[in-house]
């Protein structure tokens, strides 16, 4: 055959192929969430992920410094409060002394230069298990009031020193609200990633095992969006952007790569995806039972969503990825 084009030619060899690659991962485009537990010493596997933990704060600091030594950036912190700590209102959540802020303050004392950003929802927080109040009679989730928790919540991870707060609640008006506070309070220089389309998803189940954090009644499908929209996602995302949030998210990541890219497309700020724990537990699961190489796997996963739009990556991959990029 004569052929004017062959497209195997920028295949032919390991080096051509990475000469012509559109996407190369770095361990800049990560962020490692991070799991918090009460306690001195503690380091506990979740059963629903293994290979991930719970750590108590002592713990949390040696591997922080860990990660940064790997070339891991950004955390993004979790924290799993005590029963007794919980009630309908979430109060534990700004207490300048629970365990998220002193979790801040230790972290950017011993490694100042790791960006820090802060989960804000009331889930671990709350009796209910809702990332919001829950008018009890009705059994419905009150957006305002809960804006005005999480204004309060995200003041103190401010306070305590948090580089970007994180929303992950899906009320409306939040980002204009935080964003109106912490000017206000002199924190214009703390920034806001939003969880901007959060679909109500089945991949968090083994991250609510985590922190205890499940849904004691109901669900979430009347604050996190419907997983059949598409438009929608550009709505919130648009409105978050108009509201200032520096970042926007996409979570979960693979089953919405298509809201990935619509997104990236259609905002001119950094656009991060969440790699969820369903995710992480899929790809684990079937490397056990040898279904999957889990290397390949996990690289080929976040070349995806980076690939998909994404400048930044929640992934509890975060330093397996960098330790296969390293090549070990
Ligand atoms: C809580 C929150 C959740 C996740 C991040 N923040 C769970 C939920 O909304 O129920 C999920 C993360 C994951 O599954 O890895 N607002």
């Amino acid at each position: 055959m004569i052929l004017q084009r062959r497209n195997r030619i920028t295949r032919k060899s390991a080096a051509i192929r990475a000469l012509v690659a559109e996407t190369v991962l770095t361990p800049d485009d990560f962020i490692l969430p991070i799991f918090i537990t009460e306690g001195n010493g503690v380091v506990e596997e979740i059963s629903s992920m293994h290979g991930y933990y719970r750590r108590s704060l002592d713990k949390t600091l040696e591997e922080v410094a860990v990660i940064w030594a790997m070339g891991i950036k950004a955390v993004l912190l979790f924290v799993k409060a005590n029963d007794d700590t919980k009630d309908n209102a979430g109060r534990e959540s700004w207490n300048p002394e629970g365990l998220m802020q002193r979790a801040i303050k230790a972290i950017k004392n011993k490694v100042p230069e790791m960006v820090v950003m802060t989960d804000v929802a009331l889930d671990p927080y709350s009796v209910y298990g809702h990332d919001g109040i829950v008018d009890v009679e009705k059994g419905t989730i009150l957006n305002d009031a809960t804006v005005e928790a999480l204004t309060k919540m995200s003041l103190s991870h401010a306070a305590a020193g948090a580089d970007f707060i994180a929303p992950s609640d899906m009320m409306d008006g939040r980002i204009g609200a935080f964003r109106n506070a912490l000017e206000e309070n002199n924190f214009s220089d703390v920034g806001i990633m939003s969880y901007s389309a959060k679909y109500a998803s089945c991949f968090y189940g083994p991250f609510r095992d985590a922190l205890d954090s499940a849904p004691g009644f109901g669900d979430k499908k009347t604050y996190q969006m419907n997983y059949a929209n598409r438009i929608e996602a550009i709505n919130e995302t648009l409105q978050d952007v108009e509201q200032g949030a520096d970042i926007v998210m996409v979570k979960p990541a693979m089953a919405y790569l298509d809201i990935i890219r619509e997104v990236k497309n259609a905002v001119t700020v950094p656009v991060s995806a969440y790699h969820v724990s369903g995710e992480y537990a899929m790809i684990k699961a079937a490397a056990e039972k040898g279904w999957l190489d889990e290397d390949k796997a996990i690289i080929e996963s976040l070349t995806s969503i980076k690939r998909a739009g994404a400048d930044l990556i929640a992934t509890y991959f975060a330093k397996d990825a960098v330790r296969i990029l390293n090549g070990k």
